[in-house]
């Protein structure tokens, strides 16, 4: 049966097809609330899109538990045979809603699980280190990546200055730049938690730990050109084969696995391991195999389940706490903030943000409020303390003392930092044509850069292996049609001091 037209407040519509007029050739009447309500609400059908990662791709799923980590902590959803729904969302970083699909760039790797002890969020990339280890700089960091304020255009100057000024970036320049920068779908890339979180047991015993989620599709890219072609067909590669592949039942896979480390452990790494420009070499920290995540159900509607998603690396859940890097720090602030502006104040009320567990708490009020004053349960009980058996706080969520030490000041994060023997650990895993596709890639990148900004960038590029300079120069000389030129000298003063 076709169900009657309405109005937003239910009044039946006579017609849909003839605005309300002073006789047929107009003026329109006011009173046409109708078409008013009509116009004012395409006007207010676009939200903000988020400020980074706006393009993205999302399904339903769940994560089952095969292995055993329970002696690490005490989140249900981790435990032996568990099962959990999730929604999982996939995006690119720099470009807008519009962007094509099938662009170099980093891959967004967003999940959120729906667990009985509340929604646990992992808001991970598909590499498993990003371009900034102190928060500080990730919005300079990001202008480079977006438009040019005057030009209205992406600037590879403007990135590759940053970058060449920040040689932290040096490992996730690699990684992009490398054939993993432009993954052929969602389904053919790894999924990195990147950050160390803690994880703690029953006992009150804390672990450092890294998540990590390998595809069980295999990994496959594409080359650039590869990626123009596609992009000259379609610019929704990624929505067609991920909402394409659920609807004919092929479900992608990923394997779960964490890497764990002790607190005594995390005192002796010659690196920082709270440092998120590095990871965890499997070789000291191997990878413990944990379960399997699914994806196996699309959205109904794309607006509302996938672009309201609302992920927050604050969302955890007992058994799971964060750690001491500064990137995940300011992560905790950053996304909820981002949502209260995106979506509004009381957006976990939209029901793909809702938890799957009773929630009760003490805010009130608020624009937009859909769940009817306060959630305690009880009218009387809308302050805390109350004698009016209002919610009550439980030790049980209680996580352990973290062990901090030392002055508080505005430390140099670049003090003491090896950016560039993991790029060199991670260059050496590449094969000849790996290692050409990578300088091609940095070549085209580079293109139309001032040279003393190249100069700077390739004094990095020669710390991780004379290979990879060399490489580069040559891939550049070819781009350009001329002869490579040889020598690498430090482009900078500060460079020339190190
Ligand atoms: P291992 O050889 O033990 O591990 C290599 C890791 O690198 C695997 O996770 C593998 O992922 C991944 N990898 C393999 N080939 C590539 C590639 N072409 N591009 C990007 N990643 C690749 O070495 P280490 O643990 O000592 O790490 C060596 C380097 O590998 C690191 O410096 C880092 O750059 C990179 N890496 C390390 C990871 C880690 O957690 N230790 C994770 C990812 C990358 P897969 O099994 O899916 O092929
Ligand atoms: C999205 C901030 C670093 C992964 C976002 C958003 C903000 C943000 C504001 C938009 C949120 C929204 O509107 O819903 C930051 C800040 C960072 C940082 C301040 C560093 C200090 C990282 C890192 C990763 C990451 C290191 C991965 C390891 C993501 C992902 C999304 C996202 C996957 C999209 C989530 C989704 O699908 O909705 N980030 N980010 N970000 N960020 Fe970050």
């Amino acid at each position: 049966m076709t169900h009657r037209l309405t109005t937003t407040a239910g009044a039946p519509v006579p017609d849909n097809q003839n605005s309300w007029t002073a006789g047929p050739r107009g003026p329109l009447l006011i009173q046409d609330y109708q078409l008013v309500e009509k116009l004012a609400h395409q006007n207010r059908e676009r939200i903000p899109e988020r400020v980074v990662h706006a393009k993205g791709w999302g399904a339903y799923g769940v994560l089952k538990i095969t292995g055993d980590i329970s002696k690490y902590t005490k989140a249900k959803a981790l435990q032996p045979g568990a099962e959990t729904p999730l929604l999982a969302r996939f995006s690119t970083v720099a470009g807008e809603l519009g962007a094509a699909d099938a662009e170099r760039d980093v891959r967004g790797f967003a999940l959120k699980f729906y667990t009985e002890e509340g929604n646990w969020d992992l808001v991970g990339n598909n590499t498993p280190v990003f371009f900034v280890r102190d928060p500080y700089k990730f919005p300079d960091f990001i202008h480079t990546q977006k438009r040019h304020p005057k030009t209205n255009m992406r600037s590879p100057t403007a990135m590759w200055d940053f970058w060449s000024l920040s040689p932290e970036s040096l490992h996730q320049v690699t990684i992009l730049m490398s054939d993993r920068g432009l993954p052929v779908s969602p389904m053919h890339m790894n999924g990195y938690g990147s950050h160390t979180y803690s994880f703690w047991n029953d006992a009150g015993e804390r672990y450092y730990v890294k998540f990590h989620f390998k595809t069980q599709q295999g990994h496959k890219h594409y080359t650039n050109e590869e990626a123009d072609q596609v992009i000259g067909k379609t610019r929704e590669s990624y929505q067609e084969a991920l909402f394409g592949g659920i609807e004919k039942g092929e479900f992608p896979r990923w394997t779960m696995q964490v890497q764990i480390m002790t607190e005594e452990q995390a005192e002796q790494t010659s690196y920082n391991p709270f440092d998120l420009t590095k990871v965890w070499p499997h070789g000291e920290f191997p990878p413990i195999e944990v379960g399997v995540l699914e994806l196996n159900r699309n959205a109904e509607n794309y607006f509302a389940e996938i672009e309201q998603a609302a992920f927050s690396p604050s969302n955890i859940v007992p058994g799971i706490g964060f750690s001491p890097d500064k990137m995940l720090q300011a992560r905790v602030f950053s996304y909820a903030d981002a949502h209260r502006y995106r979506l509004g104040t009381h957006y976990e009320s939209i029901p793909v943000n809702m938890p799957r567990c009773p929630v009760h708490h003490y805010h009130k009020d608020g624009q937009m409020n859909v769940y009817g004053g306060i959630r305690t349960g009880n009218p009387d009980a809308y302050y805390e303390p109350n004698s009016m058996n209002g919610p009550a706080e439980d030790r049980f969520a209680k996580e352990p003392p973290l062990r901090l030490s030392g002055d508080a000041d505005r430390f140099n994060h670049r003090d003491g930092n090896d950016d560039y023997g993991q790029v060199t650990a991670l260059f050496n895993l590449f094969d000849e044509g790996q290692k050409n596709r990578l300088f091609a890639n940095i070549a085209a990148a580079m293109s139309g850069i001032p040279e003393e900004i190249a100069e700077r960038q390739l004094v990095h590029f020669e710390r991780v292996h004379p290979d990879y300079a060399a490489g580069v120069r040559r891939a550049r000389a070819e781009l350009d049609g001329r002869e490579p030129a040889i020598s690498v000298t430090p482009a900078t003063p500060q460079q020339a001091a190190e």
